[in-house]
């Protein structure tokens, strides 16, 4: 773990990544792109450009999952500020740029209970950018950043104080970025942070008219292709590769049976492209398709469901009112 020299004392940030990170993302290619179906799994959008292409993605007018949230999380912002008789703590999962975070910091500023926020997430930048803009607009509030992998960081998201309930938030729909065994792993891994006053805040994208999802992750300005591409930059840059990115299609459709969209990476000529650090040549078929994210969407059953299977239960469930997104407030239960 490397502490980050930062000086003003109300900020701390640890890193968990550098070399071991690098180790993951080599060994996501090697996995994935030696598979009968190639695959390259999420988390590698966001270096700093996957992340500035993300929060363009939620200011277009085909992504209303951001817009959708931020309502919710105004609309309910007292109630969620609540938890416990007063949230003292936001622990948030994947935190990106913080930009809807504010609403919830807000309450529980409101609320006279706020005193720290954790940032989680494995981009450092935003991770930093956020803690020092954060502290400037709260007044007191304390920031305690982890930059790493929730998939194998979170032990080390610090205590909560004695007698102080948190929110342990993962919003935006992520967790619809995991298939659904990782998924429950996921989430039970989240609940073994709850306390009893505790509670998990998810926000949840909900299946819902398959145009409105598809025109959301294939907008017509091509950002989200520029996003979806970005993943074979980091992997040219960080493993010394050659993808040309003007030779994949950006495709994204709703999987009706999974009920997810997938988006994929479409080869528009037969390639082969040298991972140079991995001294790795994979060959890529005109037309064949590497897969970049799966993003689930739910009913409530499935949340529900999913919850009980990773040891939660569903308290409380706020949707909008065209049934497009969902936030849910979830205990863990004690065995
Ligand atoms: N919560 C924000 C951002 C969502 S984008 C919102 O709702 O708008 C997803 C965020 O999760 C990105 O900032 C990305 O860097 C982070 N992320 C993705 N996979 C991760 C992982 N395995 N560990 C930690 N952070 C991850
Ligand atoms: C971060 N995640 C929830 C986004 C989603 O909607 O699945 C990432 C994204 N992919 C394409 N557009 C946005």
């Amino acid at each position: 773990m490397t502490p980050l020299p930062l000086v003003d004392p109300t900020i701390r940030i640890d890193s968990h990544l550098d070399a071991a990170h690098e180790r993951g993302l080599a060994d996501d290619v090697l996995d994935g792109l030696t598979r009968p179906f190639k695959e390259l799994p999420p988390k590698h959008f966001y270096d700093e450009r996957g992340c500035e292409l993300f929060d363009a993605i939620c200011e277009l007018p085909e992504y209303y999952p951001t817009r959708t949230e931020r309502g919710l999380l105004e609309r309910h912002a007292d109630a969620l500020a609540a938890v416990g008789g007063g949230a003292a703590e936001l622990v948030e999962l994947g935190s990106g740029t913080a930009a809807k975070t504010r609403v919830l910091l807000s309450a529980m500023e409101r609320r006279g209970t706020l005193r720290r926020y954790v940032p989680f997430d494995v981009a450092e930048s935003v991770v930093r950018d956020s803690a020092e803009a954060l502290v400037r607009e709260y007044g007191g509030l304390r920031v305690h950043g982890v930059v790493g992998d929730f998939e194998r960081h979170l032990g080390e998201i610090p205590s909560p104080r004695e007698g102080e309930p948190r929110i342990v938030a993962l919003l935006g729909g992520t967790i619809g970025n995991f298939p659904p065994g990782s998924r429950r792993r996921l989430l039970r891994e989240i609940g073994e942070l709850l306390g009893p006053d505790d509670r998990l805040l998810l926000g949840t994208g909900l299946v819902t008219e398959v145009e409105a999802l598809e025109a959301a992750y294939d907008d017509s300005a091509g950002v989200t292709a520029d996003f979806n591409r970005n993943v074979l930059a980091v992997v040219n840059r960080e493993l010394e590769a050659d993808f040309p990115l003007d030779g994949f299609a950006h495709v994204a459709f709703f999987d009706r049976r999974h009920e997810w969209i997938e988006m994929r990476l479409r080869a528009l000529r037969p390639l082969s492209v040298l991972v140079g650090a991995l001294d790795l040549r994979v060959e890529v078929a005109a037309g064949e398709e590497i897969r970049t994210e799966i993003s689930a969407k739910f009913t409530r059953a499935r949340v529900a469901d999913d919850f009980e299977a990773a040891g939660l239960r569903l308290d409380e469930w706020f949707e909008d009112d065209d049934g497009r997104h969902a936030l849910s407030l979830a205990a863990r239960v004690r065995d």
